[in-house]
């Protein structure tokens, strides 16, 4: 959610901070800008509302070049995405500054600022900063020192990068709540959100923590506290190749993660043969923590509170053990009774999830006995705060829309089921049918994927619609949710989830021949309720797009679509109907000509409140 790069060298960086911006770009990409000071020590700033495409063209129409800078593309918080809100934020002509979180007391600082002569040129809580950061310097206080005496006056979340044309070869940074990473090169170094944004220029990462304060230059990189004592932070070097993957033969990047998923499942499941082997991959200490699991809480965001939901499915019926589910952004805030023995699991792609990160900070001393973070992105801040950690192989995740993320999010959680399962009297042939099934998954996934065809043709009957349902049962229902989650999300119509049998409890009353009706129908023990849910449907004209087990019994007939799916193991069926409906959405997206991999108003990682 908006992304910070900056960098602090010998030659000349504006190409760097665009190629970052560019690989950031799925965060937010609202507004961007870009700030250098030049060998003449002036402070030059682009900024262009739209896309980082326009801050190129600025930069291409009138070039300005510098060693020492900052750049940002915005996810709008406060005030509207346009070119005076777009980052940097500058003050007296001397200071520049980016930000990503969100400043609470930004009203009052703000009149504060006013009263002592400042004058707002945007809308946005950021401007208070640089303006106290000019107001500092003007005292006479270093950039570091101005920047220290800054964040003491701030109240919620940020990760920030300051230049001043009275320190040209030095950029200031700060992170609380929001991620800040130092990237170490040699003779130069650098400053972004996310480490994707430079591994063009370096593979060797300082992982900033909470409360950091840090002063690059081309030859140091000095960390403090707020209150300016020194701090050392490991330097950790990044071992797998280059993740920014371009799209290849793919028209986006969401289709090509879809058709990654066989590989990401195979990556994700590699060397779990057993069921020990499944243990390791929760990392150190896992099984003596496992052993005194009794009840399992989940907290998670969007599709990922979606594997969630389907976890609890399997932990209670599969493994026999307790389990909750709950959004972050309302676990965080409720008042809570946790049963003893409860282990606190996170479901995170990024990792960065701002109210994911706050419900695992926010449990009190005692209340669980330890935590698990199921995360796609290695030293994000979730793997680096809990105590146990699966890390999803799914490679970099660039759609907004969370494809192979969930998946492999899944897989996890059926991991986690089996090892937990396995200490509550799950028989080893269960547990071997279980690992056989997720053995076999990738294959069932991609002959998922050559269904691909299919999906397109009844993904038409969408494109004049305004609204559609999603119906499951069981298991299935968060499939069916995290199906409307896609639609909504990349193709703007309105789609809600409900469990089939809720239907004739008020949502059939939206039912005529306008609305489509999707369902997820395998080939289970509640198929025969879905049948006749799915006959309330059609006896009131609803029009029926069917996902069933070629097994089934279901056949195309007026007003009903069927696509029949692979017949699979029926523990893996929600992952393998997953896929179809992520294929759905794409479709229905493409034709309506959306942006699907940067939809309106979305950013891939939510590192606000
Ligand atoms: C998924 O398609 C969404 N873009 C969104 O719901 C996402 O899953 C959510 O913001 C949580 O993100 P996380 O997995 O990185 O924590």
């Amino acid at each position: 959610m908006c992304g910070i790069v900056a960098a602090a060298a010998r030659r000349e960086v504006s190409e760097i901070l665009l190629e970052g911006l560019r690989r950031l770009e799925y965060r937010g990409y609202d507004s961007a800008g870009m700030a250098l000071i030049n060998d003449q020590n002036v402070l030059q700033i682009h900024k262009r509302n739209g896309k980082v495409k326009e801050l190129e063209a600025a930069q291409a129409q009138e070039p300005f070049y510098g060693n020492t800078g900052i750049a940002h593309t915005r996810w709008a918080t406060h005030g509207k995405p346009s070119t005076e809100n777009a980052h940097p934020h500058a003050s007296g002509g001397r200071v520049a500054l980016v930000h990503n979180g969100i400043i609470e007391n930004h009203a009052e600082l703000r009149a504060e600022l006013i009263a002592a002569g400042y004058e707002m040129s945007s809308a946005t809580d950021t401007e208070v900063i640089a303006h106290l950061l000019h107001l500092s310097l003007q005292k006479g206080a270093s950039l570091r020192a101005a920047m220290q005496n800054t964040i003491a006056r701030l109240e919620g979340a940020y990760a920030l990068a300051a230049i001043d044309i009275e320190s040209p070869h030095t950029v200031v940074g700060a992170r609380k709540g929001s991620p800040l990473v130092v990237g170490v090169g040699i003779g130069e170094n650098f400053l972004a959100s996310d480490q994707m944004a430079l591994r063009q220029v370096t593979d060797s990462f300082i992982y900033l923590e909470e409360g950091d304060l840090v002063e690059i230059s081309p030859a140091s990189i000095q960390i403090c506290t707020i209150d300016g004592e020194a701090i050392e932070r490991p330097t950790t070097r990044i071992k797998e190749a280059l993740e920014t993957s371009d799209m290849g033969d793919f028209d986006h990047y969401m289709i090509k993660e879809i058709f990654e998923q066989p590989v990401a499942l195979e990556a994700t499941l590699a060397g779990a043969a057993n069921v020990e082997q499944v243990e390791e991959c929760f990392g150190h200490g896992a099984s003596a923590m496992f052993d005194r699991v009794t009840n399992v809480q989940i907290v998670a965001c969007g599709t990922s509170y979606h594997a969630g939901m389907v976890a609890r499915y399997w932990l209670e019926e599969l493994a026999g053990i307790s389990c909750e589910v709950e959004v972050a952004s309302e676990f965080r805030y409720r008042k809570r009774v946790q049963h003893e023995g409860t282990l606190l699991v996170a479901i995170s792609q990024s990792g960065e999830t701002a109210d994911t990160l706050a419900a695992l900070r926010n449990a009190t001393e005692g209340e669980f006995i330890g935590s698990l973070v199921v995360a796609n992105v290695d030293n994000s801040s979730l793997v680096r705060e809990c105590d146990l950690v699966f890390l999803t192989r799914a490679g970099a995740e660039i759609g907004v829309a969370s494809t192979k993320a969930f998946t492999t999010q899944l897989v996890a959680m059926l991991m986690l089921t089996l090892a937990l399962g396995r200490r509550r009297g799950m028989t080893d042939e269960r547990q071997s049918e279980i690992i056989e099934a997720l053995e076999n998954l990738p294959h069932y996934v991609r002959q998922t994927l050559e269904l691909n065809g299919a999906i397109q043709k009844l993904s038409e009957a969408f494109i004049p619609k305004r609204h559609a349902l999603f119906l499951g049962r069981g298991i299935q229902y968060p499939i069916a949710m995290e199906g409307a989650l896609k639609l909504k999300e990349i193709s703007y119509i309105h789609a809600e989830a409900y469990p089939a049998g809720e239907l004739k409890h008020g949502p059939l009353a939206l039912v005529d021949d306008d609305m489509p009706v999707v369902a997820v129908a395998p080939n289970d023990e509640l198929l025969e309720k879905l049948k006749s849910n799915l006959e309330e449907v059609r006896s009131r004209g609803g029009e029926l797009f069917v996902f069933a087990d070629r097994e089934a019994g279901f056949a195309n007939e007026d007003r009903v679509q069927v696509l029949p799916m692979p017949h699979c193991p029926e523990v893996i069926k929600p992952i393998v109907y997953t896929v179809a409906l992520q294929l759905l959405s794409y479709h229905v997206a493409l034709q309506k000509g959306t942006d699907v991999d940067k939809p309106r108003n979305l950013a891939k990682s939510v590192t606000v409140e």
